[in-house]
């Protein structure tokens, strides 16, 4: 194959086109578009082609100047033909798709940048609710796409172990002179607490001592801090999932008095409160309430500048839920005009969605009783044992992923209905159908006899079609990260997953060295997948 500067690999292909593109109009059309304002997408019938452009719409000329631009892109890569009102089609050639299977990577667009991932956040001396499980989760997926991607990654668990709940709890323990620090026993004293409101009082006053440093309490609120770190690292590792720092909300205190002088010409008394208005926010923002205590959102602030100092990061990420929307609103606002960051968008907050019960409603109670992650995780484990992975490593790798890919094949934003029946599905979008899937290639692999590559003239329907999926996968990790949208890698694999089995039942694939070379493309695309998600590869199952 005749080639002038070498073979273009996938990620490349983009911009290739766009400067043929941009050849061809400048020529045909007499109007020089800017190759990167040229739009090259893939359109959404296969059949239709790879890529294509509407550039000859753009400059309202219709089909006619499509043809005219289509006649002048002649290449050794691709087909070019016209479609509809005047699309420009381009379908890769077979030869060339059977060349990228061997370029299959991803860019490293972020190098030299910086993204901290802020994600899980539980709260001390609460359980470890199914709420922190999506956050968990998705971050991970998140901080290991950008990693991909060649970014600097920072991983930081914003711990809630300050504010006044815990003056309520150190008020409860003095009084019952509690001595068990189960998480359980405490939550059970929160809830106390809450049945007699003239006790509040008394809350404000214990949170005094532990903001005053008094040593008696900060040896019993670091107890419970204890305690409850003992309950979160035993889910982090179960869901396999370590994150670089716990820089928790008690971290920012010493920082507190810093924050309100930073805030001094913006900030003003109201109703004994000290509060920034923000221009065009339905409410202020609360940097000190009426007794003078520091508020959750005093602290982002100086978590903000905080992080700043420290990584200069070009983006932060905040996994947090929807329900929070109105605080991180204010607090980037409040951040830009204290100026911690220059740029608001540098500062993005997820929102993900509930967990529904299948009735509808919040899967956060059964029976009146708050559902804990840990007996979750334990029965998608257990069904997985029951479908027939009695190994117990096996069986954690396919409960585990199954509760990870179920949470992660949906977009983040949405609300998510918990149906065991889908998170443990054999067939269909799922994780055991991905690791199955997988699994399915190593074991041809292992089958294989070594024999020298012989290059396969005609390409089947079903090569082809893997084919014309699988040199995307760069592209994909690149837009899953950008767009903080893991389901759309989910998506991605399941497509090619699905590719491979059609091909799988259909053709013998040993004996034959390009249907061998396939699978090992699509074993490695698919362990790589899956692997960004924080879901477990299985060489068997
Ligand atoms: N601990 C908080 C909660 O469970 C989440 C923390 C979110 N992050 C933040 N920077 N405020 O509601």
């Amino acid at each position: 194959m005749a080639r002038s500067g070498g073979t273009i690999c996938s990620m490349e292909i983009k911009s290739k086109l766009q400067e043929l593109v941009y050849k061809a109009v400048c020529e045909v059309a007499g109007v020089c578009v800017p190759a990167k304002n040229i739009k090259i997408e893939h359109p959404e019938v296969e059949e239709h082609g790879d890529y294509s452009t509407n550039i000859a719409l753009e400059l309202k000329g219709g089909r006619a100047l499509a043809e005219k631009i289509a006649v002048q892109i002649g290449s050794e890569y691709f087909d070019v033909s016209v479609a509809g009102s005047g699309f420009i089609n381009f379908k890769l050639k077979p030869q060339y798709l059977v060349e990228q299977l061997s370029k299959i990577h991803i860019d490293q667009m972020g190098k030299g940048k910086t993204v901290v991932v802020e994600y899980s956040s539980p709260n001390i001396a609460k359980p470890f609710g199914i709420g922190h499980l999506r956050s968990t989760i998705i971050g991970q997926a998140l901080y290991n796409l950008y990693q991909a991607l060649g970014y600097t990654v920072i991983g930081d668990n914003h711990l809630g172990d300050w504010g006044t709940q815990f003056g309520k709890l150190l008020f409860m323990i003095n009084k019952t002179k509690t001595d068990d620090f189960s998480i359980e026993e405490l939550e059970k004293l929160y809830v106390e607490f809450h049945l007699h409101p003239e006790w509040e009082e008394e809350g404000r006053r214990w949170f005094k001592k532990l903001e005053d440093k008094n040593t008696e309490t900060r040896r019993i609120w670091q107890k419970c801090v204890d305690v409850s770190m003992v309950e979160f690292d035993r889910i982090y590792k179960l869901l396999d999932v370590k994150i670089d720092n716990a820089y928790g909300e008690s971290f920012y205190e010493d920082l507190m008095p810093q924050i309100i002088a930073d805030a001094e010409n913006m900030s003003k008394k109201s109703e004994g409160a000290l509060i920034i208005e923000i221009p065009n926010e339905e409410a202020p923002l609360m940097l000190l309430k009426s007794d003078g205590g520091t508020t959750y959102a005093t602290r982002d602030l100086a978590t903000v500048k905080f992080r700043k100092q420290k990584w200069d990061p070009d983006l932060v990420i905040y996994e947090v839920g929807a329900e929070q929307t109105l605080h991180f609103r204010q607090v980037f606002a409040a951040a830009k005009l204290l100026t911690y960051v220059t740029n608001v968008n540098s500062l993005i907050h997820t929102k993900h969605g509930l967990y529904l019960d299948t009735d509808g409603k919040k899967f956060a109670t059964r029976m009146g009783k708050t559902i804990k992650l840990e007996e979750v995780l334990n029965e998608a484990i257990d069904r997985a044992k029951k479908l027939g992975n009695s190994e117990i490593e096996t069986a954690k790798a396919v409960g585990i992923g199954a509760i990870k890919y179920f949470e992660l094949s949906h977009s983040i934003q949405s609300d998510i209905v918990f149906d065991w029946e889908k998170v443990m599905a054999l067939e269909g979008n799922s994780g055991p159908y991905l690791q199955y899937t997988y699994a399915r290639t190593q074991s041809v692999l292992k089958k294989a006899q070594d024999s020298g590559l012989k290059v396969q003239s005609d390409l089947n329907d079903e090569e082809l079609a893997i084919l014309r999926w699988i040199y995307r996968y760069g592209e994909l990790v690149e837009e899953a990260a950008v767009r903080y949208a893991p389901n759309l890698l989910c998506n991605f694999l399941y497509e090619l997953a699905q590719r491979y089995n059609t091909f799988y039942n259909k053709h013998t694939i040993l004996g034959n060295d390009f249907r061998m070379a396939l699978t090992q493309a699509v074993g490695s695309v698919l362990n790589s997948g899956l692997n960004l998600l924080g879901i477990a590869v299985l060489e068997h199952m």
